[in-house]
């Protein structure tokens, strides 16, 4: 590669050819490849922040993802940022200095909800799971027990390090019963499985773009009811950063649209358009969708020889995370998989680093027809680590869990 050298703008012109990434599957835990509608929009002309007619396509995107999340909350807006960001807005808006929290951590997504919420100036109870079980509603009563003085609970209902679907109806009743406000992650789990946010009874509740949504990186979709509106409005003292003021953010999406930071109108309008697919398809419809396609992955994986981390019951539908025998390269096989497929699939974080692989099946990818591609080539693949699925045993028993189930 020629040598940039700045200032020597002769160079710096002819130094790099025109970008041309490769193509990839993304069967990672997110992002996900977008439909092409996502694409097409992305590149329709710029708008101005400030423009009036972006307004109206940000009130427009406002009102979808009401429906999506299925709630009348006026506060519901997109924070410009990833999932982490809408994290950090809705924490740090709720807590303040000496506030207890008490986190489900469910594994290290969920778990950051400790590290945000100490940052926020909050006491952290952390109730953590053992990796791949959910947080037991005893747990949670015992814990309000010895913190009455707890003002939040927050977990997370998809948690993506592990593939854990976290029943969420019982750890609501005990949060409200002792007066405390209910949080939820929903970064990976809105659109891929049930939630409604009204009807859960969720207080606050953030997203992300990019996983089972379907859109592209880069914004965190967030609601709060009016109980936890009045928390923040009822602040002893403002919030310490700007960036992240749910009040001037929520003027700004859904008020007089003060200029409070300049929004990229193009993302905008990706997320529209994402939620637009999901509601044309319907969220039952969405649901199922990725119901039947993780059921018939765990089944392929199964016959593959492997193993799923999840206690059984509590897979999710979107992120399937599979345990490797003791020795097993799973480097090795992500990276045959990357080079010789183009498939991305994502590896293990923090205490199961090298211990497992995850697929995610998600938004547009959820189809049978990456189910059925990410099983042969793991087929493929497996033997070279050492490990030798039966031929065509995969593919035979997601073809079965088709079968039965459509
Ligand atoms: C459950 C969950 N919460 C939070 C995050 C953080 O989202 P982001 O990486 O978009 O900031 C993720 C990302 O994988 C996630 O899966």
């Amino acid at each position: 590669m020629t040598q940039l050298v700045m200032g020597k703008s002769e160079v710096y012109q002819n130094a790099l050819p025109e970008l041309n990434p490769s193509y990839r599957l993304l069967l990672g835990p997110g992002p996900c490849n977008v439909d092409p509608r996502i694409l097409r929009i992305a590149s329709a002309p710029q708008l101005g922040h400030i423009d009036p007619e972006f307004f109206a396509i940000m009130e427009e995107t406002a009102y979808l993802l009401r429906q999506v999340f299925q709630t009348k909350n006026e506060m519901t807006l997109c924070v410009s940022g990833s999932g982490f960001s809408g994290a950090e807005a809705v924490l740090s808006n709720l807590l303040e200095e000496g506030d207890t929290l008490i986190a489900g951590s469910l594994g290290f997504f969920s778990g950051q909800i400790v590290e945000i919420s100490e940052r926020a100036g909050a006491k952290v109870v952390n109730l953590a799971t053992e990796l791949g079980q959910p947080l037991a509603p005893e747990t949670l009563a015992q814990a309000f027990k010895e913190h009455p003085e707890a003002k939040v609970f927050a977990t997370a209902i998809a948690e993506t390090s592990t593939g854990l679907w976290q029943p969420l109806e019982e750890l609501e009743r005990i949060t409200h019963a002792h007066g405390a406000l209910f949080v939820v992650d929903a970064v990976c789990g809105l659109g891929g499985v049930p939630m409604d946010v009204d009807a859960m009874k969720i207080d606050a509740c953030y997203a992300g773009s990019q996983k089972s949504l379907g859109a592209l990186p880069g914004l965190a979709p967030i609601t709060l009811n009016d109980r936890a509106v009045k928390v923040i409005e009822n602040r002893k003292k403002p919030v310490q950063t700007y960036y992240l003021n749910l009040h001037k953010l929520h003027r700004y999406w859904n008020g007089d649209h003060t200029y409070h930071h300049t929004a990229c109108s193009n993302l905008v309008y990706t997320m529209r358009e994402a939620l637009r697919i999901s509601l044309e398809e319907g969220l039952e419809a969405r649901w199922k969708r990725h119901q039947l396609n993780g059921e018939a992955l765990r089944a392929g994986v199964k016959a593959l020889g492997l193993s799923i981390l999840t206690q059984p019951g509590y897979e999710l539908p979107v992120l399937t995370a599979i345990t490797l025998p003791e020795g097993v390269d799973e480097l090795a096989i992500r990276n045959g998989l990357l080079n010789e497929y183009q498939i991305e699939i994502g590896g293990g974080f923090g205490a199961l680093k090298g211990r497992l692989i995850r697929i995610g099946l998600m938004g547009y990818n959820s189809c049978r027809k990456n189910v059925d591609t990410v099983l042969s080539a793991l087929e493929h693949v497996l033997p070279r680590s050492g490990l030798q699925p039966a031929a065509g045993a995969a593919l035979a028993a997601a073809d079965a869990i088709y079968k039965a189930k459509t």
